[in-house]
């Protein structure tokens, strides 16, 4: 080194030195002003013709999105840089969108779910037979914002929130009354308590989950079994204690005479979503769930010559069990009986085999069936009846489709297609994803793009993760923005778009779960159910088939006030996004120059 100083001087090098030197302060101005730029306070600073191409598009080092997107999206991780946050004001000149928002009226407004709720249409309905009446049924466009109830307040925050949650926050006395033998819910001053009370589980919901486990000890709670359905769920408390143990119970039940049941749950911060079994196919994908559990759930099962149980067939896992605790399993007065011998002709039917029946000391009973792994016991069959269905059946997606009255055929080895023990399943390669040589190498960049924007960005985002509970992520792909956040105490719904790739097998085999969902409609939940939504390169690529304002008053609908929107974008649709929020008086900023996070208000319009 001392060497080439010498040379240098020696050599009189000194005109290279001195063009070195001044080539570096130039730099280190450059580099000044450019920050300066991006903190000043002046928007018109930030934008210095805005003709020219926009420097917020420009930048560099936008992250990768997942890889199910489009691979044009795709680009580089940032590094870290903490200063780049921008207030909404700061980053745009053009807060142009302006609405004179309208509060929704009616007595039912601050409850109101557009797609549950609609009067006109359900009265006009021919028939309730098959539960029509609790299906979906989509007005146009709603465009008001709804109002919040008397005396709402920021939810109690999980755990406390799975035993008691503020009763102004869902003011529905009913349930207290009518399931007081069954310890459901009781109302105690300001807050509605819950025991952990069921029909089948008046002593608490931990004695009931272990005489499962215990019946048939193949069922290993947290292990094997990892993401379970729970059918007519009444307040959830199934699915809340479950998570104790590692499982993730997606409970669902209708809005019907059980009050708010489901407002309940997701206040409580147990995953849960508004569904009957009507007419329709469930929103939930094939092969999907290790257990359905349903407590005398009120489903007649056996009906329509057992379309229902066809139903719970499609979306149970091959070798996956259903477990039934309801009258017909130990009662035997005529009625039940009835019952109790179509399930035993329709199961029977459909390969499924009794793996246990038993009674509790209380004299509750369950029965366990399991799926067959193979398809060798329908081929055996003296009738073919429910038939095998046919390929055209099979690809439609679940989203708005008739049951069937057919069984999904079995995917073959469908024995070793059992995911990984949880937590290994989470990261391991999901059975369900295609063979392809370069799936897996896919899936696995998926997973770590995923963890490295969490860990790089969103943890340092502008949000209080302390503060958030219930996610979605609007847009899933893989599910890996919440496999990324699974060591967090939230839990996230995963939506796969019905007009998007259908990941949502691949999802459901990590261990997590979620729905399909069409975003031109309202979503089957109530207002206020959620405190943080995700998406990313959602909005860039929403079809013209909706307006985005109507996605927006959706967003506005089901999340809580004080919550959060994470969106990762194009400039022009984070422009597009962020100038309707900010007309709805949210709090939103820009960061990292690709980021949306908006904060939503208290505030509502005038009456
Ligand atoms: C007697 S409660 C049992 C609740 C819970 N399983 C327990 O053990 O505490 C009956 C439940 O079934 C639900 N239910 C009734 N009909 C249903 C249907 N067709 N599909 C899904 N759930 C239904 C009700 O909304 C209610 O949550
Ligand atoms: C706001 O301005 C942008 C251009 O800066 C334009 O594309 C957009 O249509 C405007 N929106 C409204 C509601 O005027
Ligand atoms: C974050 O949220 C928690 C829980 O709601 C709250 O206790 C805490 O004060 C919040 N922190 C900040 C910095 O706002």
């Amino acid at each position: 080194m001392s060497n080439l100083v010498e040379s240098f001087i020696k050599e009189r090098k000194y005109p290279f030195i001195f063009t070195f030197s001044a080539l570096l302060i130039w730099f280190m101005i450059l580099l000044y002003a450019n920050t300066t730029t991006f903190t000043t306070s002046d928007p018109k600073a930030f934008y210095p013709d805005v003709k020219v191409q926009q420097p917020l598009v420009q930048h560099q080092h936008a992250p990768p999105p997942p890889l199910v997107q489009d691979s044009k999206d795709r680009q580089e991780l940032p590094p870290k840089r903490h200063e780049g946050l921008l207030h909404w004001e700061k980053a745009f000149d053009t807060n142009n969108f302006s609405v004179d928002w309208k509060r929704c009226k009616g007595v039912l407004a601050a409850d109101y779910i557009p797609c549950l709720d609609n009067m006109k249409v359900i009265k006009a309905l021919r028939t309730r037979r098959h539960m029509e009446h609790r299906e979906r049924h989509c007005p146009n466009s709603i465009r008001c914002l709804l109002p919040l109830p008397k005396g709402y307040k920021v939810p109690v925050a999980w755990p406390k929130s799975r035993d008691m949650i503020w009763y102004d926050n869902v003011p529905h006395p009913k349930l207290v009354e009518y399931k007081k033998e069954q310890n459901w819910v009781v109302k105690s001053g300001e807050y509605l308590v819950f025991p952990g009370g069921g029909t089948q589980f008046k002593d608490g919901v931990n004695h009931y989950t272990d005489f499962i486990q215990k019946t048939l000890p193949t069922i290993q709670w947290g292990k094997n079994i990892r993401v379970v359905l729970d059918a007519g769920c009444g307040v959830a408390s199934f699915g809340g204690y479950l998570l104790d143990k590692n499982v993730i119970t997606m409970s669902f039940a209708p809005k019907d005479e059980h009050e708010a049941q489901i407002q309940f749950a997701l206040e409580r911060g147990i995953p849960a979503t508004l569904s009957v079994i009507g007419t329709q196919k469930l929103t939930f994908p094939d092969n999907g769930f290790d257990l359905i559990h349903c407590a005398r759930c009120r489903v007649h099962w056996d009906a329509d010559g057992g379309k229902p149980l066809y139903e719970l067939n499609r979306i149970l896992r091959p070798g996956g069990f259903f477990a039934w605790s309801a009258t017909p399993v130990y009662r035997d007065d005529e009625r039940d009986q009835k019952v109790w011998n179509a399930m035993v002709r329709v199961t029977t039917e459909m390969c499924w085999t009794v793996v246990a029946k038993t009674f509790d000391s209380s004299g509750i009973g369950l029965v366990i069936y399991q799926k067959p792994t193979s398809s060798s016991c329908y081929e055996k069959r003296k009738k073919n009846n429910p038939p095998i269905c046919k390929s055209s059946d099979i690809k439609q997606i679940s989203w708005y489709t008739k049951l069937s009255s057919c069984l999904i055929p079995i995917p073959v080895n469908g024995a070793e297609k059992w995911p990984a023990s949880w937590p290994n399943r989470l990261t391991s390669l999901p059975p369900s994803l295609s063979s392809e040589s370069d799936a897996s190498d896919l899936f696995d960049k998926d997973t770590k793009h995923w963890s490295r924007i969490v860990s790089d960005i969103y943890m340092e985002a502008p949000i209080n993760w302390s503060s958030v509970r219930n996610v979605m992520d609007m847009n899933a792909g893989y599910g890996g923005f919440a496999a990324a956040l699974i060591d967090l105490p939230i839990w996230v719904m995963n939506i796969v778009p019905v007009n998007r790739p259908d990941t949502l097998t691949v999802i459901f085999d990590r261990g997590l779960i979620g729905l399909y969902h069409d975003w031109c409609e309202s979503l089957n939940t109530y207002p206020r159910t959620y405190d943080l939504l995700h998406s990313s390169f959602f909005f860039k690529n929403f079809n013209q088939r909706c307006d985005i304002v109507d996605v927006v008053v959706e967003i506005d609908r089901i999340l809580r006030p004080d919550g959060y929107v994470l969106v990762q974008d194009s400039m022009e649709a984070i422009r597009k996004l962020g100038s309707i929020l900010h007309s709805l008086h949210w709090s939103v900023t820009l960061y990292q120059n690709q980021f949306l996070v908006g904060r939503k208000s208290f505030w509502r319009p005038k009456p």
